[in-house]
């Protein structure tokens, strides 16, 4: 297969050669995301503060997981703008690739440094303020409110998307709605780092889901891998000293939903293209939309008023910030992870994911001081590894 690579929208083009089985493979393989899969080509015309124009997308996501053994050969993928398919060439890009592995590297410090920051001021609200509903509309609503505001002083490009566009999102954002909402609950009865630990088993979720909803299949060593995970999280969860049973499966029902957000994302966006970060802000505004009514109905204003009064008479003034850091510090960590996501591969992504649940892990069993058994410790070692085979095995 030969295909034809755009420098530029108008410049000449180069001829490449056909597609590696490896590659071809990888491909296929990276069709199932641990995340939702969203078109790597941006269409946005314009200038950006976030994202950047990219007829071409060179990057070497391999090389990010693993040390190359041929040195200074960069394997380029190339998107042209409206197409999603990459194209195979080698070219000698040492610094490029330099400048790539660096990108990819701060995009990832400060994915896990907004997330172990938002769960923290999410936990410390939910302390002194037991109102799950609220605090993740609020989260979506200050996420919504900062891309309306970037989009309308153009700080921020806004997508050019139809009403296809958004029909295709609405299942995805029903199941980031409840897996949102899911997990908040969750932090609110028990222990950030138990619901982390629980959170860790969704590939578990997402192979038992794609096998049994989809008919997928998985070569042995990925079933193999689920058996550390369900194995890891079954052993943390019955040594949890403060297990509550809504905690253990508001974090069980978030795997669920999320991975049926990824499979959702992955049919209903084919051929859709916006970029990362527009992406998630328009998710953020319908699962704002298909929240609020919910939120009304469970908790409502009354309580929330009480439970406002409560809170701030015991903290003081210090709260509204603490509720203001959880919300735009959900929106940021999850817009920089869907804007890693423009850059790597799903696989690379989800590795990153799981190192982020590491970090939130270990930083909130210390800033809390969350009592930890060491079975209870062994457990959740067990299960990370466990993420870590099944994101070998699926490579
Ligand atoms: C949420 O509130 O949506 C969850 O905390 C998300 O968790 P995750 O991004 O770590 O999966």
């Amino acid at each position: 297969m030969i295909s034809s690579l755009k420098c530029t929208p108008s410049s000449s083009s180069l001829t490449t050669s056909p597609f590696s089985t490896r590659k071809l493979l990888h491909l296929q393989k990276a069709q199932f995301s641990a995340l939702p899969t969203i078109q790597n080509a941006q269409q946005d015309k314009g200038p950006s503060l976030f994202t950047s124009q990219k007829p071409l997308y060179l990057t070497s996501t391999d090389s990010f997981i693993k040390t190359r053994t041929t040195k200074n050969l960069t394997e380029c993928q190339a998107y042209e703008a409206d197409r999603s398919r990459p194209l195979e060439i080698n070219i000698d890009l040492p610094n490029e690739q330099a400048a790539q592995k660096f990108k990819i590297g701060l995009y990832f410090a400060t994915w896990w440094a907004l997330n172990v920051v938002f769960n923290i001021y999410n936990k410390k609200v939910l302390n002194a303020f037991p109102y799950p509903w609220l605090t993740s509309t609020l989260s979506l609503a200050a996420g919504s409110l900062i891309m309306l505001v970037s989009w309308a002083t153009r700080v921020a490009e806004a997508p050019k998307v139809n009403l296809d566009f958004w029909k295709a999102l609405l299942p995805v954002a029903v199941a980031h709605t409840i897996g949102h909402v899911a997990a908040t609950v969750s932090m609110s009865k028990v222990a950030v780092s138990f619901t982390h630990i629980i959170k860790s088993g969704e590939p578990a979720f997402s192979v038992l889901v794609s096998k049994f909803f989809l008919g997928e299949a998985f070569p042995l060593p990925v079933y193999l891998s689920l058996l550390p995970i369900i194995g890891g999280c079954a052993l943390s969860a019955v040594t949890e000293l403060n297990f509550n049973m809504i905690g253990f499966m508001g974090a069980m029902i978030s795997n669920l939903a999320f991975v049926f957000r990824n499979i959702f994302s992955k049919k209903g966006m084919k051929g859709m293209s916006v970029s990362g970060m527009n992406y998630y802000a328009c998710l953020s505004i319908l699962s704002l939309l298909i929240l609020t009514p919910f939120a009304i109905a469970v908790e409502g204003p009354k309580l929330w008023a009480a439970g406002w009064q409560t809170a701030v008479s015991q903290i003081g003034p210090n709260f509204v910030w603490w509720v203001v850091a959880q919300s735009v510090f959900y929106h940021l960590y999850n817009q920089v992870s869907y804007m890693s996501l423009d850059q790597i591969s799903p696989l690379t992504f989800s590795i990153g994911n799981t190192m982020k649940r590491i970090s939130v892990i270990v930083s909130s069993i210390l800033i809390f001081h969350t009592p930890l058994r060491p079975i209870n410790a062994l457990g959740a070692a067990i299960a990370i590894l466990g993420t870590f085979l099944y994101s070998q095995a699926k490579q």
